[in-house]
């Protein structure tokens, strides 16, 4: 993949990207999911491949072809993303958490379909927490030196909430998307502000999800060692 212009910046670098949502299964025919379509993560995934990096990407639920030249784990709910993650950023030199991860799953999966009860109002399923694998990540970084990247969907407030959700993290950078009114989620289009542990802060206007990708990874090179 050459692109005219660009810098295989990314050459001899392995990063690892999550893209697409989770999907917590509750019986035989339903899940908690989210509307994350995936194009986003695939998007930094082909990017990184163009500026030459070993890409690994981890697909949770996503319906799009897998981009050449990457590495893609197909998998489905949070925890079977947890333990992928784990293994992937042993040897990754950067990690992008762009995939929308259940909060919340049901405390036990029914062999059979839940039914519900006549004269009984109150639903029949219990949630329970999700690790929270970018939290994780940051925490207990694989390798030193090893730069962390998270996503945020916010409404209201996008900045003040982007930065607190930055700090929680404990990450190195937070791409902070305003979502509701049919902004980001399945469209080819985003705008976004990159926020960098660092006091960094990126604004990238609207315009197509590779060139969002491509930002991205320019902050991501210019803070690896
Ligand atoms: N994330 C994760 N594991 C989870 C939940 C979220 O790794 N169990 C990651 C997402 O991939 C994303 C980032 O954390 O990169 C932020 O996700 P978001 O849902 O905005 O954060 P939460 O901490 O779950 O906050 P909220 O209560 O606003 O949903
Ligand atoms: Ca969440």
């Amino acid at each position: 993949l050459a692109r005219g212009g660009l810098e295989r910046d990314l050459a001899g670098r392995h990063v690892v990207i999550s893209a697409g949502g989770t999907r917590e299964p509750l019986d035989p025919v339903r899940f908690l999911g989210n509307h994350s379509s995936g194009k986003q993560g695939y998007a930094l995934a082909a990017t990184a491949a163009a500026r030459g990096a070993r890409v690994t990407l981890l697909s949770a639920n996503a319906t799009l072809p897998d981009p050449a030249g990457v590495d893609v784990v197909h998998v489905s709910t949070a925890l079977q993303l947890r333990e992928a993650a784990l293994k992937a950023v042993l040897d990754a030199d950067a990690v992008v958490m762009a995939a929308a991860v259940a909060d919340f799953r049901p405390a036990e999966y029914a062999t059979g379909k839940i039914k519900k009860v006549d004269g009984v109002d109150q639903p029949p399923i219990t949630l329970v927490r999700n690790p929270d694998i970018l939290a994780e990540l940051s925490a207990d970084r694989a390798r030193p030196g090893q730069l962390v990247v998270g996503f945020a969907a916010e409404t209201d407030d996008v900045l003040a909430n982007g930065r607190a959700k930055l700090a929680r993290k404990g990450c190195d950078l937070l791409v902070v998307n305003e979502v509701g009114g049919g902004k980001a989620f399945g469209q080819d289009t985003n705008a976004a502000v990159l926020l960098g542990a660092d006091g960094a802060e990126v604004a990238v206007p609207d315009g197509p999800k590779e060139a969002l990708a491509d930002r991205i990874w320019d902050e991501v090179v210019a803070r690896l060692g």
